[in-house]
Parts: structure tokens; C-alpha cells; sequence
């Protein structure tokens, strides 16, 4: 049997209540869905997702540390702690592998304060604005990233 790579998926502060959190905003897709949709991306391209949600920063910086030289790439959707957590950047920068930002909503379009992102320095890629879409995309987007570290 082929070993796939691993791909932690990284959900943050209430991303656990998409579908009822502000569906103007966010879509009415649950998080459980995402991350199906994301799941069968990484059947289909031989990737094995992981997925992680937490509330908690130091939560999210346990699995961005527990995915350190196990893992090929992190998408993570930092939540609100994109435009806060140095010390997510900082985990994120002592990873090893590709990171690949994602954003359900434009965080740049919204209020002010959500077009810094202390998580965007030290990610490879972003995906924002695409709904639910971003999911499998982000998918897409760590395949390709490993295909070019391995053919060029
Ligand atoms: C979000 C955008 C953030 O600004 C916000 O705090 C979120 C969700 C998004 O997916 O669009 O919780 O990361």
C-alpha cells in the first residue's frame, strides 16, 4: 500500500459554527462539510487530510508544532487570529512544509482591521473569497506545490 501525505487541515475560532455564524458572510456549508469536500480533494490527488479546530491559540499552536516533520503541508484558516496570533506565525515559521492560508470570506474587502495578517509572511500561498470553494482548492493548491518541490 502507497503511504499519501499528510495535509493538516487547520480550523480556528468559531469556524465550529459555520452554517449558523453569519451566512452572509461565511455561507451556509457546515465545517464538517469543508472538510469532507477537502477530504475527497486529497482522495482524488493522494493526500491524506488531517483536520484540527480549536478555539484556543495554544491549541492551535500544539498542532501546527505536532504537524513539524510529519506531515507535507498545513492549510490553516487562522480565523480572527490571522489579523493577532504571533505566536501562530511563529509555529508557522518553524514549520517545515508548505502553508497554505485560507479564507472562506476577502478579509482584505471587510472592516480595516482584517487586512493585516500576521499568518500571511509565513504562508507559501492564500486562497480568500471563494466560499466553501477555497476548501478543495486549497487542496489543489498543495498538490501542486509538492508536484513543483518534486519535478520543478
Ligand atoms: C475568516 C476571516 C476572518 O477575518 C474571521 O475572523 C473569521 C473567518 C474567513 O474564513 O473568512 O473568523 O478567516
Amino acid at each position: 500500500m502507497t503511504v499519501r501525505p499528510i495535509v493538516s487541515l487547520l480550523s480556528g475560532p468559531n469556524l465550529n459554527l459555520l452554517g449558523e455564524r453569519e451566512p452572509e458572510v461565511y455561507g451556509t456549508d457546515r465545517l464538517d462539510e469543508l472538510v469532507e469536500a477537502a477530504t475527497r480533494r486529497g482522495e482524488q490527488l493522494g493526500l491524506s487530510i488531517e483536520h484540527v479546530q480549536s478555539n484556543h491559540e495554544g491549541d492551535l499552536v500544539d498542532a501546527v508544532q505536532s504537524a513539524r516533520g510529519r506531515t507535507a503541508a498545513i492549510i490553516i484558516n487562522p480565523a480572527a487570529y490571522t489579523h493577532s496570533s504571533w505566536a501562530l506565525h511563529d509555529a508557522l515559521a518553524a514549520y517545515d512544509g508548505h502553508v497554505v492560508e485560507l479564507h472562506l470570506s476577502n478579509p482584505a474587502g471587510r472592516e480595516p482591521w482584517r487586512s493585516t495578517s500576521v499568518v500571511a509572511p509565513v504562508a507559501t500561498a492564500t486562497i480568500s473569497g471563494l466560499g466553501a470553494a477555497g476548501y478543495p482548492l486549497a487542496v489543489d493548491a498543495v498538490a501542486s506545490l509538492l508536484a513543483l518541490d518534486r519535478d520543478g
